[in-house]
């Protein structure tokens, strides 16, 4: 229900935070945890006190410079071809050097069935497609992520949770705000909005790459490069409350990454991605059939407007970033998310995961695996009606996704 009315609250609040000048409403990114802190978000950002901080459950403290790392890997190529790929969440000291490993008592294994076992399949379907191992190991990876930097996180100590929280909760909610930060962070599409897209000719400076970031986000990252290849970015945080439900506040970059000057590649990723089936999913889709842009048209009549709602007006173009699996939807308003079965699109809504299931030539659009979609009525004019999950509303349909 916390979560319910966060997300109403964020859908209420986005009219509003879209007058605001583009960067400010990206610099502080409220996300959505499925447990609670008790912390307050309205405090000193980590690395910015100027006295001692005693309670260390609501202030990220020594590791309060967090960066979210994300791979660009195309040799082998992981993940889907037109978004980067999580490699984690750090917590850097104030002064850029850092701890690992800090606890091996939590260093916990069997990172999927905590997930699913603590009602976190959504974000581990999302893991599925966007947090991958270069060698096919991800939980693997995952469990060394969550080792080498999570349990050196002083807000996510086991002291720090809600009492009676079961073994292993502060680990799920590691990895559910490690997903929910990436999804505000896609640089694939910061970059292709700016020009640069992948490809096996041409070079681009350092300069460029991070003008363009800096452009859509507001904030400079660092670039990391293998050779002269483009293979990793960090964007950088300050937290204000716990990493459980804290708000992240972006900096810039205080520090450069591997990447030469001039030079630099950005190539492609090639062959289909090696997408699993994901826990919450059960679709039928083929991976690499989905299209990168489309028009979603309901059964009887009319289609989806940018918002999201049901219309019989010209319909919105959505940006599609995954495979048939797994995917992630915007439209020119911002994200597109289902909140308590209603599905809406815009700047304060969180990302939820979809797939495509092919049925009788078309790809329908299913969420949590099915592709009911219902009304209170059927639109027409100007006439709108919001959409949501199931066929519990008046007026049911499918939802096909139509390339333009
Ligand atoms: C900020 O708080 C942390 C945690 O108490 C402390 O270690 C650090 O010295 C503080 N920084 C300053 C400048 O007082």
């Amino acid at each position: 229900m916390l979560a319910v009315a966060a997300a109403l609250a964020a859908l209420l609040g986005s009219s509003a935070a879209s007058v605001l000048s583009s960067f400010a409403s990206l610099d502080e990114r409220a996300l959505m945890p499925t447990i609670a802190s008790g912390c307050s978000t309205t405090g000193t950002a980590s690395c910015t006190n100027t006295s001692s901080v005693s309670n260390l459950c609501c202030f990220e403290a020594p590791g309060g410079l967090l960066l979210q790392t994300q791979f660009w890997d195309t040799s082998p190529s992981t993940g889907p071809t037109n978004s980067w790929t999580i490699h984690g969440l750090w917590p850097d000291k104030c002064d850029l050097t850092f701890s690992q490993n800090c606890d091996p008592s939590r260093a916990y294994t069997g990172i999927a069935s905590l997930l699913t076992a603590q009602g976190a399949s959504s974000t581990l379907s999302f893991m599925n497609t966007f947090w991958k191992d270069i060698n096919g190991k991800d939980e693997t990876f995952w469990e060394h992520e969550w080792s080498t930097h999570g349990t050196c996180m002083s807000t996510l100590k086991p002291a720090c949770l809600p009492s009676g929280s079961p073994k292993g909760a502060e680990a799920v909610a590691f990895f559910q705000t490690v997903v929910k930060l990436f999804q505000t962070l896609p640089t694939f599409t910061w970059l292709s909005n700016q020009g640069i897209t992948p490809s096996s000719s041409g070079t681009h400076t350092l300069a460029s790459l991070t003008a363009a970031i800096r452009a859509e986000s507001g904030f400079t990252p660092s670039f990391d490069c293998d050779g002269s290849t483009l293979n990793a970015v960090a964007y950088y945080f300050h937290l204000k409350g716990s990493i459980i439900d804290g708000t992240f506040v972006q900096i810039s970059a205080p520090e450069s990454g591997s990447c030469p000057s001039t030079g630099i590649k950005y190539p492609p990723k090639t062959g289909s991605s090696t997408t699993t089936t994901s826990a919450g999913g059960g679709s039928t889709g083929t991976p690499g059939s989905l299209p990168a842009k489309a028009t979603i048209h309901a059964s009887s009549t009319g289609g989806l407007l940018s918002l999201g709602t049901w219309s019989t007006q010209t319909l919105a173009t959505y940006t599609l970033t995954g495979t048939a699996t797994s995917f992630t939807m915007t439209s020119s308003k911002g994200n597109c998310g289902v909140s308590g079965g209603a599905f809406a699109c815009g700047s304060g809504v969180a990302l939820s995961t979809f797939s495509a299931v092919s049925s009788g030539g078309a790809l329908l659009l299913a969420s949590g695996g099915s592709t009911a979609w219902s009304s209170d009525g059927v639109p027409s004019g100007s006439t709108v009606f919001q959409v949501f999950t199931g066929s519990s509303h008046a007026q049911d349909y499918t939802l096909s996704i139509v390339s333009p």
